[in-house]
């Protein structure tokens, strides 16, 4: 099982909710009951010298794939000391040593360890071996940039999701993410429910969005992001668009994949319900559902879900369907 840590001890806005991730892990535990062996190994010898030890990580329980941990302030840093020869030793060496070296006993691929670091935006995502921080920043020049070039007329997102669609109308960004189009809709003066369903994603988009509340540069209603999960949970008042951008298996290997789009696969994996999910909000909203693709790739297409017509954005496209 991957594994969580969260660094979440001396902020004050990390407490705030916490208790949305312990009351998400509540519900998975008791609808998906497989809280499975904890003990593992929590100690790390390497050159005949303990380098790292979990003396102060205290188990708050599963959640999907991964078993969550808050930890104190002397695991954080022995997680970062593993991570980071680890990740010298990929640099040198390449993943495969990685494998095969003690490091990999302590601190799998796809284990994650947010927390708050020095310089960092907010929260910041650490991964094992890749120790550039993951942190979503709205706020950065070149985001709010595009932002502004944007609206309703220029991003394709914007038009193929809004065409016909008054402001204010209720929207679904079903595959939050880093929330970027999700704040792109927002701006287009959609009133956006986001759904992430993978935790540590989650987190580090729940942090940013609550920054973004605070920030002058977002005069618009923000996306307002639900407790984890998909919208297969949701009751309430139907939305007239839901947008869903998956992240698809990939289709060759050897494929350059962006780099912050490889950092999001090591902690996400591949979406495989991807149909499941079409027919869910076919199901649930009223006016259309938009699915991104590649440009090159071929629609998403089944007996029951047919491609309605699509709109071009360049390197991808957006396909839509009608329910
Ligand atoms: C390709 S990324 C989306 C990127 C996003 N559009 C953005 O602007 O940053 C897909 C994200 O959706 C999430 N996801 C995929 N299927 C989901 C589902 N059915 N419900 C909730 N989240 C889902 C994944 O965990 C992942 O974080």
């Amino acid at each position: 099982m991957k594994k969580l840590y969260l660094h979440l001890n001396a902020n004050e806005q990390a407490s705030l909710f916490i208790d949305e991730i312990k009351q998400s892990i509540e519900k998975a535990v008791a609808t998906n009951a497989c809280v499975s062996d904890v003990s593992g190994d929590s100690s790390l010898q390497v050159d005949g010298t303990q380098i790292s030890c979990l003396s102060d990580a205290t188990l708050l329980g599963s959640y999907g794939d991964r078993l969550v941990y808050v930890v104190g302030d002397e695991s954080t840093a022995a997680l970062k000391d593993a991570a980071a020869k680890a990740s010298a030793l990929i640099h040198k060496h390449g993943h495969e040593a990685f494998l095969n070296s003690e490091y990999a006993s302590f601190i799998s691929d796809g284990d994650a360890l947010i927390g708050f670091d020095d310089g960092m935006a907010g929260m910041s995502l650490l991964l094992q071996a890749k120790m550039k921080p993951l942190v979503i920043d709205f706020e950065q020049v070149s985001y709010r940039q595009r932002l502004l070039r944007g609206g309703r007329q220029k991003e394709p997102l914007a038009r193929a999701v809004m065409n016909g669609i008054e402001d204010g109308a209720l929207v679904f960004d079903a595959t939050a993410g880093l929330g970027r189009e999700s704040m792109i809709l927002a701006h287009a003066k959609a009133q956006v429910l986001s759904f992430e369903r993978q935790l540590p994603i989650w987190i580090i988009l729940k942090d940013a969005l609550m920054r973004a509340s605070k920030s002058r540069f977002f005069p618009f209603t923000l996306p307002k992001l639900q407790t984890i999960g998909t919208i297969a949970s949701y009751v309430g008042e139907a939305p007239e668009v839901i947008y869903y951008d998956p992240m698809f298996p990939e289709r060759e290997k050897s494929a350059v994949v962006k780099k912050d789009m490889f950092l999001f696969r090591q902690v996400i994996g591949e979406d495989k319900d991807i149909e499941d999910f079409i027919r869910i909000a076919l199901r649930l909203a009223t006016k259309r559902v938009v699915v991104k693709r590649p440009s090159t790739a071929e629609p998403v297409s089944a007996v029951d879900i047919q491609r309605a017509y699509f709109v071009d954005g360049g390197q991808c496209r957006f396909d839509c369907y009608k329910p």
